[in-house]
């Protein structure tokens, strides 16, 4: 399969969020990446259910939403009712993964699992043949602009490995630090998504920085 890229509205510009959006429409983006942000489970606050809603409207590409909050089984119905194509929960922010799996799945979402760069992939050994993805988190989760952490391109492998070995058709998407030379190495490590924020939106030409990662 040809990998994906998934630019992260978090490095857009919120005065000019339509703008934004339909750049990303005309472009050869695959998804739209979405970071949830509740102050708790990571140090910082971004944006709730109302902005999915909008850009869900404008966006012709699915919504790949990432929430970095803590008790994220409270809002799968109100995730699914923004329209979301993909529902990320982090494995710290789970006691009952397996159910809130199933629930995601319900709500007629794709499931997939994040996992913090200190969060292991074995322990995702009794629940990779339920997920649709798993998401590498390659910074600490929270912010953009951050600087990619390098074991990401070996944990990209190893997770890339337990899939094979398994004969499963999971993907492997990567978020944090991600531009034109860590992706190139992440896709060679087995990675299927790449998100990225500040690689495309600080770009001189978005589209075409779009374009260069999706060509990688
Ligand atoms: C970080 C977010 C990322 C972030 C990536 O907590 O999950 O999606 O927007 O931004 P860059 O690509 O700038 O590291
Ligand atoms: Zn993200």
């Amino acid at each position: 399969m040809k990998h994906l890229v998934a630019p992260s509205l978090l490095a857009a510009d919120f005065l000019h969020l339509k703008e934004d959006i339909e750049m990303v429409n005309e472009s050869s983006a695959d998804w739209l990446h979405m970071d949830i942000m509740d102050g708790v489970f990571v140090p910082n606050i971004s944006f709730g259910f109302p902005i999915l809603e909008v850009v869900n409207a404008v966006s012709k590409k699915p919504m790949d939403v990432h929430l970095m909050i803590v008790e994220p089984q409270k809002f799968v119905k109100e995730i699914a009712a923004t329209g979301a194509y993909m529902m990320n929960v982090h494995y710290e922010a789970c006691t009952h993964l397996h159910r809130v799996i199933g629930a995601i799945k319900d709500a007629g979402m794709k499931a997939a699992v994040t996992l913090n760069p200190h969060t292991p992939v074995l322990l995702l050994e009794d629940i990779i043949q339920d997920l649709d993805m798993v998401l590498l988190m390659s910074v600490n989760p929270g912010f953009g602009g951050q600087k990619f952490i390098e074991h990401s391109v070996e944990k990209t492998a190893a997770l890339k490995k337990m899939i094979t070995d398994r004969e499963l058709k999971t993907l492997i998407e990567v978020d944090g630090g991600i531009n034109l030379e860590t992706g190139k190495r992440l896709l060679k490590a087995g990675a299927d998504v790449l998100v990225a924020g500040n690689a495309v939106f600080k770009a001189k030409d978005p589209k075409q920085m779009i374009d260069e990662l999706k060509k990688l």
